[in-house]
């Protein structure tokens, strides 16, 4: 399972219930916050038509690949560059093992995020990757790069591509959960020398579902949907700060480091949602601008805004209950957190007068 802050998969079963009991199956959801798309994927295999949206680009490339396709695109045009002629693999799979066998490079990625590297910075070297992982990844990247200028892989080459090379430098980070950090020593995992795996193509549900990269707060009044799912961030921690090193491998650029742990500069893509004194601001005029009569939240215990707090935004809007669900909370050994941890689904019915 991909380890991201409030990934819903363990959530699904109970998601999908509410679902069931507010739209039809063939209804158009929004899930305006898709992250990596673990509801989004769940919905269209339920036979929804699905607008997922995210600010980041990891997360497109994440959508583009589970929502938009059912099987691999055929990468016709590297085949036929590379002179590929095995027809036991897919283009897809002939174009991994091509990315798989290159030349290990010493650049960005060694430069910032190994133990052999020099940060330009002058911050002392990090333990993101092993080094020889590193120079893959660096080696990857920049093959992918010079495709897309020599217009060689279509856009959704290049999201398959690079979920595929998401998914695998997440199996070998050296990190606890997030991005935030690299831990001092290199655990087991992140010692394994990083291998792209062909992914499990999505055959469920339709392809014709749609994917923006956008603020949900610049993109509600552009959309019309039977139900809209809002699953926002619910504390301070910023995703583009804590996944820093997926975006800058979505975006396949090299940006200054910051700080000793190497943070791009992410402020372009800070979250409200993430801010006590804005997140009323961007949940109202979310609500109030898309052309939607039912929005279905998710929210935490932990979060920002209290349930009451929360009851008392969306009543303003029409009529709202909620679904309280206990979860078992992941605890280091001492803490003093309690051991449950509720999860709220808030389902707001608009009264399109209010508001
Ligand atoms: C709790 S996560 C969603 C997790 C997702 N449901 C999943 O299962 O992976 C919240 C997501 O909101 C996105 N986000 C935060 N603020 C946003 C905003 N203002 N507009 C669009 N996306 C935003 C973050 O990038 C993050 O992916």
């Amino acid at each position: 399972m991909y380890r991201y802050i409030g990934n819903k998969t363990k959530l699904l079963p109970v998601l999908l219930d509410v679902f069931s009991e507010e739209a039809p199956r063939n209804a158009t959801v929004v899930d305006l916050m898709a992250g990596t798309g673990s509801v989004s994927v769940a919905l269209r295999k339920q036979g929804y038509r699905v607008i997922a949206s995210d600010m980041m680009t990891y997360s497109k490339h994440h959508l583009v690949t589970q929502l938009l396709l059912d099987a691999p695109p055929s990468f016709q045009k590297i085949k036929n560059h590379l002179n590929i002629v095995n027809n036991q693999l897919s283009g897809y799979e002939a174009t991994l093992e091509y990315l798989n066998s290159l030349t290990e490079k010493e650049s960005y990625f060694f430069n910032e995020f190994s133990p052999d590297g020099t940060p330009s910075n002058g911050s002392p070297s990090r333990k993101y990757f092993t080094s020889q992982n590193a120079k893959k990844i660096d080696a990857i990247r920049e093959q992918i790069n010079a495709w897309i200028e020599n217009d060689l892989i279509t856009s959704e080459e290049e999201s398959v591509l690079k979920h595929t090379l998401i998914m695998a430098v997440n199996d070998v980070a050296n990190i606890s959960g997030t991005y935030g950090y690299f831990l001092s020593k290199f655990n087991a995992k992140s010692l394994e020398a990083i291998v792209l795996k062909p992914i499990q193509f999505i055959s469920e549900g339709t392809i014709e579902n749609t994917v923006i990269q956008d603020f949900a707060e610049n993109i509600a009044a552009t959309i019309t949907a039977d139900v809209c799912y809002i699953d926002p961030p619910y504390t301070k921690r910023q995703y583009a700060a804590n996944y820093h090193i997926l975006e800058t491998i979505a975006r396949g650029d090299f940006p200054k480091t910051i700080g000793k742990s190497g943070l791009r500069d992410w402020w372009d893509q800070h979250s409200k949602f993430c801010t006590k004194t804005k997140i009323r601001e961007s949940f109202s005029k979310v609500i109030t601008e898309m052309d939607c009569d039912k929005f279905i939240i998710s929210y935490s215990e932990d979060g920002l805004l209290s349930l009451d707090e929360l009851i008392n935004l969306f009543s303003s809007f029409g009529d709202v209950t909620y679904r309280t669900i206990e979860y078992s909370r992941f605890r280091s050994n001492n803490s003093s957190l309690s051991k449950k941890l509720n999860e709220y689904i808030i389902i707001l019915t608009k009264i399109k007068s209010v508001g």
